[in-house]
């Protein structure tokens, strides 16, 4: 692991767990192991998600990548298992659209399995960047060269895991990064009944619950932490006034953990909760209205009505600065 990353994993750990609401960034999730339990979830029948992007992305990539200008840069941020990217870039590449990838994520395990993936078309230049999606955008926005468009994806409903506030100032970021011509896809979980939501995020097989936990083995692993993980259990709970499905580890009795690594103990009450990630609902239309808060203009909107999930494809207007 860079040192980096472990210092950002300490500051962030020592800060949020010192806060009266305790709390962990959501990318703490997301160690060689975490990701791998995420790509577990996406094989879930419970979380639909994944899928539902796919069969929009199979439908309608050819829409997205239409009429951009030529080299196309694909940027995407969350990099994932590569396999949305491959199904948003295969009608360019059949194409014979001439394309280089850059790829921005924390984790330097889902970078790995993305390359893997996009390493089917042996000529096309990918690169990789194990880093913060703000500070990604400003590496790509750096390293563009020529006349092409760029085409930035954020998909999978990554942006859930911002607040309203976050996203606003993200997508914001996105679209500093871009310039007229260019194109940002962003794919979001809309709004269902608190049912389906509950169960996508508190599965069965208790997958969901392995990957809530797996952020106190990460800080075992990295920062010499003391959680007892049988001490904790995984709770998925819908706030509907906040449109936004929570993930907690609830602290089942009264204790003290040491966190050595991050300088720190952790007192915890019983029933007492960190809270590890959110994961906000839209509707359409206020995605749409996002991306014009932002001054994107729409280019296409596609919902899959029956898991209730969007890609929304926005255009920096030939017009603007
Ligand atoms: C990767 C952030 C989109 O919020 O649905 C899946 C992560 N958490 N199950 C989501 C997640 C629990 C996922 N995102």
């Amino acid at each position: 692991m860079a040192v980096k990353v472990r210092d950002r994993l300490a500051a962030d750990v020592r800060r949020d767990l010192s806060r009266p609401r305790k709390r962990l960034q959501p990318r703490c999730l997301y160690d060689a192991l975490g990701s791998r339990l995420f790509e577990a979830i996406c094989a879930l029948p419970e979380y639909r998600i994944t899928r539902a992007e796919q069969r929009l992305l199979a439908a309608h990539a050819r829409e997205v990548g239409e009429g951009l200008a030529v080299p196309v840069t694909i940027v995407e941020l969350g990099a994932g298992s590569g396999e949305k990217l491959a199904q948003l870039m295969e009608p360019l590449v059949r194409a014979g659209v001439p394309m280089r990838v850059e790829l921005v994520d924390v984790s330097a395990t889902a970078l790995d399995l993305a390359a893997r993936t996009l390493s089917r078309w042996p000529d096309l230049p990918v690169t990789g960047h194990e880093t913060t999606y703000e500070d990604g955008l400003e590496r790509v926005a750096a390293r563009r060269r020529g006349g092409g468009a760029v085409l930035t994806a954020f998909l999978g409903s990554n942006i859930g895991n911002l607040d309203p506030a976050a996203g606003l100032a993200f997508v914001g970021a996105v679209r500093s990064a871009l310039r007229p011509g260019d194109r940002f896809l962003l794919g979001a979980d809309l709004v269902k009944s608190e049912a389906e939501l509950v169960l996508a995020y508190d599965d069965p097989l208790g997958v969901t619950a392995a990957f809530n936990l797996n952020v106190l083995a990460r800080l075992n692993r990295e920062l010499g932490a003391n959680f007892d993980l049988e001490r904790f259990a995984h709770r998925a709970v819908w706030n509907a006034a906040e449109s936004r499905m929570e993930m907690h580890l609830e602290s089942l009795r009264a204790q003290t953990v040491e966190i050595p690594g991050a300088g720190c103990s952790v007192r915890l009450l019983e029933g007492e909760s960190i809270w590890t990630e959110s994961s906000y609902k839209y509707e359409t239309a206020g995605l749409r209205e996002l991306g014009a808060a932002a001054g994107l203009g729409v280019r296409g909107q596609w919902v899959d009505e029956r898991d209730r999930f969007a890609l929304t494809a926005f255009e920096v207007p030939e017009s603007a600065p």
